[in-house]
């Protein structure tokens, strides 16, 4: 092979192939809004199957890393890579619904339509993305809402639940298409204790049914160390520190293990 072959840039890259290389690739992404550069050098590989936690301080760009994956932003440089495609490649809001179909995202905030019934609500996606017989769309909305642990409220209006109750349904909504990836942005925020662990104990019972990919930011250390199986730390404009909650618990890094312990004179302001 002659030298010339190997210097035409992006093309000899190679492609991550299933099974072996990472189902979620960031490389060198930077990401600024004005002058604010919220990331510069970001490198993060999610593999296949596991649950990874974001975590790091408020304002750091969590919610940012989750949205440039479906294109909900675009990053100024580098490359993400979902699946052996190059979401940055992407543009158009058509071009990423391929991706859009497979990975499904949990916002903060349940945002349940308010005038719909559970049953609206959680067919809303499986009408929007399939084409599907009402009898199997009834199947899939009483199977997510079992999966929840809300068998039967099909009829409810949103104003008849609590807190907890929309997020669950927010989570069957989410999930009634049968996502590869969830993507959790703060799933348990504002929730009550019983409440935090409820979700902690659907996220696991998700990714076993699933078979998925989850990708948690939380700040709520009980859902992380309830269940990740690795932890990214965000900081100072890229991941500062991923590994196993084990070893990020012990890291030697001053600033990861304070965030870990919630002490916040690690951060100065
Ligand atoms: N669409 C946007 N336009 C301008 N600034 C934004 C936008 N989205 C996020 N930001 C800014 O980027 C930074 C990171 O935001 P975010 O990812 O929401 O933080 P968090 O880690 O709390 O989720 C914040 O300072 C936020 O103000
Ligand atoms: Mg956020």
């Amino acid at each position: 092979m002659s030298d010339q072959t190997q210097v035409t840039g992006v093309a000899e890259r190679p492609v991550p192939q299933p099974g072996r290389d990472p189902l979620i690739v960031y490389r060198g992404v930077r990401k600024a809004f004005g002058r604010q550069v919220v990331y510069d050098g970001l490198e993060l590989e999610v593999k296949r199957g596991e649950s990874l936690c974001i975590i790091g301080p408020s304002g750091v760009g969590k919610s940012v890393l989750l949205k440039l994956l479906i294109g909900l932003l675009e990053c100024d440089d580098g490359e993400i890579w979902f699946d052996g495609q190059r979401v940055t490649d992407m543009h158009h809001d058509e071009q990423f619904l391929p991706i859009r179909r497979r990975v499904a995202m949990v916002f903060q905030g349940a945002a349940l339509f308010d005038s719909l019934t559970v049953y609206e609500n959680v067919a809303y996606p499986l009408r929007e993305q399939f084409r599907l017989p009402e009898s199997e769309i009834k199947d899939r909305v009483a199977q997510k809402l079992a999966w929840v642990g809300l068998p039967g409220i099909e009829h409810k209006k949103p104003s008849e639940l609590s807190g907890g109750m929309k997020k669950r349904v927010g989570l069957a909504r989410s999930i009634a298409t049968d996502p590869e990836v969830i993507l959790y942005d703060e799933p348990t925020t504002g929730l009550d204790p019983v409440n935090i662990q409820r979700i902690n104990q659907l996220i696991l019972s998700l990714s076993e049914r699933l078979k998925c990919t989850s990708l948690i930011v939380t700040h709520e250390m009980a859902t992380v160390f309830a269940v990740a199986q690795r932890i990214a730390f965000v900081y100072d404009k890229k991941v500062a520190a991923i590994g196993t909650p084990d070893a990020m618990k012990n890291s030697y890094n001053p600033v990861v293990r304070g965030f870990i312990a919630g002490d916040p004179s690690t951060f100065g302001d």
